[in-house]
């Protein structure tokens, strides 16, 4: 009995494992803000484990090949969506967690509500396939910015031949975003230097 306390108690993590997603339109800074969470937590002695979607992996690959090779549809895109995110929370995002680290992603399944929202399918449906199997978040950063400012610097200019589509295809994504209203969902003003708004995130990170 004494042995098996031993073990149970050498076998757990020092620490909670913390899930953390960065969500927002393109051109809000979340790879900055990434990083910079890592490096405090890394400095409190957290093991954290950084990630993205779409991946690196086979699925994700293709997901950013046909950005520049000509788009899939729009039911193949979401499958393929939903394919690397499976992988990723069985080869990556499960495990870290089991052994107490700190996961955290740019973009996850709010994403795919929001972009695979504006291409037809029902965001509320989406979230319901992607919690069969893909595990919530304890906190979820969503950065916001004006439209003007996001497309500034995602180099999209007043005029351009796509700046309409862009702007209209943001506008939706910010919109199902900002219907998110989850208690783990924290909205980030993200109009201010990366270091500001990295010290409004750490704020909301528990010790
Ligand atoms: P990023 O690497 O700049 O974040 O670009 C990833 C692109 O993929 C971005 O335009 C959003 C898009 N995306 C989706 O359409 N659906 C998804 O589920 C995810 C995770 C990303």
């Amino acid at each position: 009995m004494r042995g098996l306390q031993v073990r149970v108690l050498l076998g757990a993590p020092n620490f909670h494992s913390m899930f953390i997603v960065f969500e927002g339109i393109d051109g809000t800074g979340k790879s900055t803000q990434v990083g910079l969470l890592a490096e405090t937590l890394r400095a409190r002695g957290r093991e954290v484990i950084t990630s993205k979607e779409p991946t690196d992996g086979p699925h994700g690959t293709r997901l950013r090949q046909s950005a520049e090779t000509g788009r899939l549809s729009s039911q193949e895109e979401l499958d393929l969506f939903h394919r690397d995110r499976k992988e990723h929370v069985e080869t990556l995002i499960k495990p870290a967690l089991a052994r107490g680290a700190v996961v955290i992603l740019d973009r996850y399944f709010f994403s795919t509500m929001a972009y695979q929202g504006i291409r037809g399918f029902d965001p509320a449906e989406i979230r319901r396939i992607n919690e069969e199997f893909a595990p919530l978040p304890d906190l979820v950063f969503i950065l916001e910015l004006d439209l003007d400012t996001a497309l500034s610097r995602i180099g999209v200019r007043d005029g351009q031949a796509n700046e309409f589509e862009q702007r209209d295809a943001l506008q939706k994504c910010h919109d199902v975003f900002a219907s998110l209203d989850d208690d783990f969902i924290h909205r980030i003003d993200a109009d201010q230097t990366p270091e500001e708004v990295h010290e409004a995130i750490v704020k909301l990170i528990p010790e």
